[in-house]
């Protein structure tokens, strides 16, 4: 079983990245941390950043047949990005949305994401701990679909 970790633009600023609203771990620990907890499930993840819209739509192609599951902090291109949406809608495992805060609390453009209509939930708000929260959901999603 496997997952696919996902990171919008400017998450590879994480650590040196406005750290009062997102901390001071650097992308890398999430993801080391994420993949910690894939592993005590007997899961594999892999783990994609970039800041091109088109890439992180290519990548949730890539995903289509292959991940059990994918977990996208897609950063600002949640709150904007429909072709982002258009492709998770057309993947068929669990989709996990995650943000290290917490967009509702915050400035009114945050507020709607247009990848919550095609994700199965939210972790939102948790800081890095979200990282470990929202594979730890992916999987047990998955299992309770009975794909896992
Ligand atoms: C974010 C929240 C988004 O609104 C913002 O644009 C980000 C990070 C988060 O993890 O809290 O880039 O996705």
């Amino acid at each position: 079983m496997h997952v696919t970790l996902l990171s919008g633009p400017n998450l590879d600023l994480l650590g040196a990245r406005e750290p009062e609203l997102y901390g001071t771990d650097a992308l890398a620990d999430h993801v080391r941390r994420a993949s910690a907890v894939a592993e005590r499930h007997g899961w594999t993840l892999d783990h994609l950043q970039t800041n091109d819209e088109g890439v992180l739509v290519d990548a949730v192609h890539a995903a289509r047949g292959r991940a059990d599951a994918i977990v996208v902090n897609a950063g600002a291109l949640s709150h904007t990005s429909w072709s982002l949406h258009d492709a998770l809608a057309a993947y068929e495992g669990v989709v996990v949305e995650l943000h290290l805060s917490n967009p509702a609390a915050r400035e009114p453009f945050r507020h709607t994401s247009v990848v919550a209509p095609v994700a199965d939930g939210l972790v939102a708000g948790m800081g890095g701990l979200g990282y470990e929260l929202a594979v730890e959901a992916a999987v047990r999603l998955a299992g309770a679909r009975g794909t896992a």
